[in-house]
């Protein structure tokens, strides 16, 4: 009797296996279950909260900040999703408004023509500006000229007497556009940058196949005053380029806007192109930026050496 009466004490007492295990997925069981009901009890805390704070009057102060918050979350949400969603929209259209500047400085693109079909011969490739020469190193549609001047890697600190045209660092690499089929071109486009009088104006000059004739000049950035700098837009301005020659028979750079407007029977007349009334500062600025980029520091190893390419 003791014994079987022991047995079954010990039989109760022993702490058995399968219990154990049957029992721990029912404490997590009932501990999830809490979380989620606790979770529940949370979000409908909040939710009446919330409720009970919509139900105030209107002129409750914290139902005017639950109002104003919400109004800003939305708006918000709002702006940032637009800006998510209209970010390859932008990239497209960017592109696009490069692809006519340049075609339209090249003198490519007919009133009313289409850009794309314009820009089919257009091929853009990466200079080096200190070799000359055209380079791998980068992908065209990856190159990003103004990050690249930001970049001490990529860049070059200019000294006061080099930097005429103002820009403090040049990129050591630039984007240039050659238009012609094979690897004969016709025309070429290059960028170039400077300082104005209030801005740095930011555009592209084109030069025909003897790359000493100017085919155009054409600004797509810049912040002068409209009717005084800002005439840089100014088509009429803009046509006065095109024909002009932007080396002398040395080899120099010797465009120039000058003062005024050009006496057509003077001996530089062929380097000159009319100053802008009232905007001698801005005018400076355009003859300055021209002559860096035409120059030794910007574009004039490449161009000597396409010059040499033409000629042997
Ligand atoms: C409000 C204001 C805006 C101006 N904007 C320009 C400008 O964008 N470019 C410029 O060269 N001169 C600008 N000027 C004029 C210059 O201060 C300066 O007088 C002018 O460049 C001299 O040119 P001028 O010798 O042809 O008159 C501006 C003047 C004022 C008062």
């Amino acid at each position: 009797m003791t014994q079987a009466g022991d047995n079954n004490m010990s039989k109760q007492n022993e702490p058995s296996a399968k219990p154990q295990t049957a029992t721990q997925p029912v404490v997590m069981q009932v501990s999830r279950a809490g979380e989620q009901s606790s979770n529940q009890d949370l979000a409908g805390g909040v939710k009446g909260k919330l409720r009970r704070i919509m139900l105030r009057p209107n002129d409750s102060t914290a139902k005017t900040l639950l109002v104003t918050f919400m109004l800003c979350l939305g708006c918000s949400l709002l702006v940032s999703a637009a800006a998510v969603l209209l970010r390859p929209t932008q990239a497209a259209n960017a592109m696009l408004d490069r692809q006519r500047n340049i075609v339209q400085v090249a003198g490519l693109l007919e009133e009313g023509g289409d850009v794309q079909s314009a820009f089919k011969n257009v091929k853009s490739r990466i200079v080096n500006l200190d070799t000359g020469e055209f380079t791998d190193e980068f992908n065209g549609s990856d190159f990003d000229q103004t990050l690249a001047a930001r970049d001490p890697a990529l860049s070059t600190a200019l000294s006061k007497d080099e930097d005429i045209a103002g820009i403090g660092r040049r990129s050591r690499f630039a984007e240039v556009y050659l238009i012609g089929s094979g690897d004969n071109f016709d025309k070429i486009v290059l960028p170039v940058h400077g300082l104005g009088l209030w801005s740095t104006l930011y555009g592209f000059v084109s030069l025909q196949s003897d790359l000493t004739t100017i085919a155009g000049l054409k600004f797509y950035q810049h912040a002068e005053t409209p009717g005084l700098g800002g005439e840089v837009d100014n088509p009429v301005w803009q046509g006065k380029w095109s024909g002009k020659l932007a080396f002398d028979a040395a080899g120099d750079v010797a465009i120039e806007v000058v003062k005024g407007v050009v006496d057509p029977a003077g001996a530089r007349a062929a380097w000159q192109v009319d100053g802008l009334a009232g905007a001698t500062l801005t005018s400076r600025g355009v003859s300055n930026l021209l002559q860096f980029w035409l120059d030794d520091q910007g574009f004039g190893t490449f161009i000597e050496n396409l010059k040499q390419r033409e000629a042997s």
